[in-house]
C-alpha cells in the first residue's frame, strides 16, 4: 500500500523559488509515487489576513499555482482547509485536551511576540491546535513540510498521544518530511532563508522584468570579473544548480573557476534557466486562469474526496469521547 501524505500550504502571493524547492516541488513529485492530500490553509491564513478579497483571491492564486506546476487533482485529493468542516471540530476537541504550556513553548507564537507583535489573538497562539487537527484527522504516514514547521508535527504527536492515552488508540504518529537536499533555500541576500518577510525572493510566476530584476538582485561578493570564483560560495551558481543539469552546471562551474566571468554573466544565465524552466508551468497557469470555474470544481471534489475521510476519522472520535450517543 502506498504511504499517505498530507500538507497544507498557505497562501502568501506569488510564489517564489523557496517555496518552489522547498514545498511544492516535492508535493507534486509525490503524488505518483504517495496517496497526497494536499489543502490550502485558508482557516490559518485567517490568522493574519482581515481582507475577505484578498484571501479569496490567494485561494484561487493558490491552487492556480499548484495546477500549472503540475499537480494532477485525479491522483492527488487538493481540497480548501475550511470546505472540511471537521478541521474546525477536531481543533475545538484538541483545544480541551491540550495544556497552556504546550502553546507557550510554540516558536511561531513566540517569535511573533519577540519581533513585537501586540495584540496577539488566541488564533494565533492556538494555530498549532488546527494545525494538529489538519493532520491527525487524515492519519498521515508523512507530513512533508519545512524545517520552521518541524515543531508543528511534534506538537501533533504530543496531542495524538494525549489523547489516544485518555480515549484509547485513534491516530496515528505523524512524521516530518524534511528532505535534506531542499530543506533551506537561500534567498537574494545570501544571507537569510528565501523569504517574503526579507524581501530577497525570487518570484517565478512574476511578470519577465520583475523576475529579471529580482535575479540581477542577487547579493554576490566583489571578486573582480577577472579573477577566479568559488561557485559553492556563490548564490546564483547554487540557484543555478537546482535547474540546470549535470553538464550545464559542471559548464558554469569551469567558468567560474577559470576567471574572466562576471557575476552578471551569471546572473543573465540564471535568469534565463530560470524562464526556460518555468514556461511551460508559466504558460500552463494563463490558460487555467481563464477557465477559474475548472479551478471551483476541483477544489469542490477535492473537498468531498477529504470530507469522507474526515468524517470517519470524527465519527471515531466523537463515540469516544462521549459525544455520539450509541445504543
Ligand atoms: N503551518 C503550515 C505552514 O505555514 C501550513 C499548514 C497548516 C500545514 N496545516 C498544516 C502544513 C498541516 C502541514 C500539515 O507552512
Amino acid at each position: 500500500m502506498k504511504k499517505r501524505i498530507l500538507s497544507g500550504v498557505q497562501a502568501s502571493g506569488t510564489p517564489h523559488l523557496g517555496n518552489y524547492l522547498g514545498a511544492m516541488k516535492n508535493h507534486i513529485a509525490m503524488q505518483n509515487s504517495h496517496e497526497c492530500f494536499i489543502f490550502i490553509a485558508d482557516l490559518h491564513a485567517l490568522t493574519t489576513v482581515r481582507d475577505p478579497k484578498k484571501l479569496h483571491e490567494s485561494t484561487i492564486n493558490l491552487a492556480l499555482d499548484y495546477l500549472a506546476l503540475g499537480l494532477d487533482p485525479e491522483k492527488t485529493t487538493f481540497f480548501r482547509q475550511s470546505d472540511v468542516h471537521e478541521h474546525t471540530e477536531l481543533a475545538w476537541i484538541f483545544n480541551c485536551i491540550t495544556h497552556m504550556g504546550l502553546m507557550e513553548r510554540a516558536h511561531a507564537y513566540k517569535d511573533a511576540v519577540a519581533k513585537g507583535l501586540k495584540d496577539a489573538t488566541v488564533g494565533l497562539f492556538t494555530y498549532p491546535i488546527l494545525m494538529a487537527a489538519d493532520i491527525l484527522m487524515y492519519k498521515p504516514d508523512l507530513v512533508p513540510v519545512g524545517k520552521d514547521q518541524k515543531q508543528h508535527i511534534e506538537i501533533a504527536q504530543d496531542i495524538a498521544e494525549k489523547f489516544d492515552h485518555h480515549f484509547g488508540a485513534t491516530f496515528k504518529r505523524p512524521e516530518p518530511y524534511i528532505p535534506e537536499d531542499v530543506a533551506t533555500i537561500i534567498g537574494t541576500d545570501g544571507e537569510h532563508k528565501m523569504s517574503k518577510s526579507y524581501g530577497n525572493v525570487i518570484e517565478f510566476f512574476a511578470d519577465e522584468a520583475t523576475l529579471k530584476k529580482q535575479v540581477m538582485g542577487i547579493k554576490t561578493d566583489s571578486t573582480a570579473l577577472e579573477e577566479p570564483k568559488d561557485p559553492n560560495k556563490d548564490t546564483v551558481f547554487k540557484l543555478y544548480s537546482h535547474f540546470a543539469t549535470k553538464t550545464e552546471i559542471e559548464a558554469l562551474e569551469q567558468k567560474y573557476r577559470k576567471g574572466g566571468f562576471g557575476y552578471g554573466d551569471a546572473k543573465k544565465l540564471l535568469n534565463e534557466k530560470i524562464l526556460e524552466y518555468f514556461a511551460p508551468y508559466r504558460k500552463k497557469r494563463i490558460e487555467l486562469a481563464t477557465d477559474l470555474g475548472y479551478v471551483y470544481s476541483v477544489l469542490n471534489k477535492g473537498a468531498k474526496k477529504a470530507k469522507k475521510v474526515a468524517a470517519a476519522t470524527m465519527s471515531e472520535v466523537r463515540k469516544k469521547i462521549g459525544l455520539e450517543l450509541e445504543n
